[in-house]
């Protein structure tokens, strides 16, 4: 009889386990979701946290991109607008890199949200000092971010440049305004000779 009640118990148990899982969200699912919460919210500071605080959760709930928004391509890391919300002004866009693809040194024209899908990246901040072509960059940070970690830029402090470290890796990249499909999200970008 033991050979019977183990596998009803065994199936019940794993009945129990599929039933209480969450499914993987879908990136429609999870952008829906984070516009609505920035919706609800009244400063710039607050929607980013907001956009952080629901992206994280994705992220370790489960969230899935499909093959399209993940495929990289040598040379360049690719940018891929997966959704604009003109009602609470955000735009989210999927960025997929190679080992050693990175960003030039920028700040950006709104807040920024990263969450690190898969992969690792390595994030290095800077202040700025000066103006114009005198402009001087200085070193303010050096973060390794792994798959399911956050992290919110708010300008002006907002300047960083970003590195693939893993053979591939996709991140989210969640911007406080309503962008155009090939509308750059950088508002400025930096000469390496500026840092200091
Ligand atoms: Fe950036």
């Amino acid at each position: 009889m033991l050979g019977e009640e183990h596998p009803s118990s065994w199936s019940e148990a794993m009945t129990q386990a599929i039933l209480t899982r969450r499914p993987p969200s879908t990136v429609s699912s999870a952008a829906a979701a984070i516009a609505a919460g920035c919706r609800g919210t009244y400063t710039p500071r607050q929607r980013a946290s907001v956009a952080e605080l629901l992206l994280r959760r994705a992220l370790r709930a489960g969230l899935w991109l499909p093959a399209e928004l993940v495929a990289t391509e040598p040379g360049r890391y690719r940018s891929r607008t997966v959704h604009v919300d003109r009602e609470s002004g955000i735009t989210i866009r999927v960025l997929a890199w190679r080992r050693g693809q990175h960003t030039p040194i920028h700040g950006h024209i709104a807040w920024c949200v990263i969450g690190v899908y898969a992969g690792s990246e390595r994030e290095l901040r800077y202040t700025t000092s000066g103006a114009g072509g005198d402009t001087r960059l200085h070193p303010s940070g050096d973060h390794v971010m792994h798959a399911g970690q956050t992290a919110v830029l708010l300008p002006p402090d907002d300047v960083h440049e970003v590195t693939c470290l893993t053979d591939d890796a996709v991140s989210i990249h969640i911007y406080g305004s309503a962008l155009e499909p090939d509308e750059p999200s950088m508002r400025m970008e930096y000469d390496r000779s500026a840092v200091l």
